[in-house]
């Protein structure tokens, strides 16, 4: 009994996008410029905008955090769980939530957002991210609800997997809100992920192992979109597996992305769908 416990609470940990607070950061009126070092842990803790609790952020704001992981050889994941901010009316955000890699003010852009489409989860590639929250004089909305963390290589991120034998980190993320297959793909490179693609035969029954409880459908990294009939991976120079590669019957026109039928038990269990399609998926990372 116990065993079986254990791998379920383990699992809707990983599959779900709710969190438990050990530690709640109170910045929610605190708008620090030039820029205010939180301290990441291994703890969740929580970034609000100014006036979220409220359901406002105020006009004029330019508020900067950097967050700081405990030691230089660990890596910081913002979660982004809710963030309503004034949409474009233009080309540029007039409100945004801008992330930068590093812990300078001019680090390269991780990622930039307003509206309410945003990264589910960014991760740094050093210690430090730095984020900044700038709105205008008009239209103020609710603003984000963010949380943070750190993790130390080669450990898996929080709410990430790993298999025994492997070197890689997996997350299924089955949000109420699905996305296409491009989009997949992006949401996984915020967090220095691709795609799941699979190396071997091994990896692929810890996958499912991993996920065939859950019975969800999720994206995975091959399509066909470039070359009809040819199936490549999301990093074209990675393999694909199985290296006779299912033709899906030939005739899928217009189904030219993969997604991983987690019910299949026997052989391999992907099938196609319209790339516009929104589903779930896996994204998988090195350690
Ligand atoms: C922020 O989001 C987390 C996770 O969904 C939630 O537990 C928390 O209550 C939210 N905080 C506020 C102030 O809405």
């Amino acid at each position: 009994m116990l065993p079986y416990v254990f791998i379920v609470f383990v699992l809707s940990c990983a599959y779900l996008p709710e969190f438990v607070f050990s530690q709640i950061v109170p910045v929610t009126n605190d708008c620090p410029h030039p820029a205010g070092v939180l301290r990441a842990t291994s703890s969740r803790q929580l970034l609000l905008t100014p006036g979220f609790v409220n359901g406002q952020y105020p006009p004029n704001l330019d508020c900067s955090w950097i967050l700081k992981a405990q030691n230089q050889r660990s890596k910081v994941e913002l979660t982004v769980f809710i963030s309503r901010i004034e949409d474009r009316l233009f080309t540029d955000c007039d409100d945004f939530i801008e992330v930068l890699d590093g812990e300078q003010s001019g680090a390269p852009v991780a990622a930039r957002w307003c509206g309410s489409t945003h990264p589910f989860s960014i991760t740094s590639s050093t210690d430090s991210l730095y984020v900044r929250f700038k709105t205008d004089a008009n239209f103020e909305l609710r603003g984000a609800n963010m949380s943070f963390v750190d993790y130390e290589p080669p450990q898996c991120p929080q709410g990430w997997l790993f298999a025994a034998t492997g070197d890689s980190c997996y997350k299924l993320w089955s949000p109420r809100q699905r996305v296409t297959w491009v989009e997949a793909q992006r949401l996984c490179m915020y967090d220095r992920s691709n795609l799941l693609t699979v190396s071997s035969a091994d990896e692929y029954r810890s996958v499912i192992g991993m996920y065939s409880v859950l019975a969800d459908e999720p994206w995975i990294g091959y399509s066909d979109a470039q070359f009809e009939g040819t199936f490549a991976s999301v990093n074209p120079t990675d393999p694909v597996w199985p290296p006779n590669f299912p033709t899906f019957g030939n005739s899928h026109e217009g189904k030219d992305c993969v997604y991983l039928n987690l019910k299949v038990r026997e052989g391999v269990g992907y099938a196609v769908d319209d790339c516009r399609a929104q589903r779930s998926f896996i994204c998988k990372k090195r350690k």
